[in-house]
């Protein structure tokens, strides 16, 4: 499996709109971290699509190797 580049060593926090659909970056080459801007194309990763319930901050993985994508699992630490 192709490894994803790690944007950052860290999380993004985001507020984030009930109902609305976020698409986060899963190869890390993106430069709006973190959400995809299409850099991911010729390479075989896609973006993860993130639907918000509420309206919140969360925290998407910055480092790309999180086990719960898009959102930081705490991976990053081990990295
Ligand atoms: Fe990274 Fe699209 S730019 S998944
Ligand atoms: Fe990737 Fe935390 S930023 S697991």
């Amino acid at each position: 499996m192709a490894v994803p580049n790690i944007a950052q060593k860290a999380p993004y926090p985001v507020d984030v709109e009930a109902g609305k659909s976020y698409w986060w970056c899963a190869c890390g080459n993106s430069r709006g971290q973190p959400f995809c801007d299409g850099s991911h194309k010729g390479s075989t990763f896609t973006p993860v699509e993130f639907k918000a319930t509420e309206s919140t901050t969360v925290w998407f993985c910055g480092c790309k190797h999180s086990g719960t994508k898009p959102l930081c699992d705490g991976t990053h630490k081990t990295l």
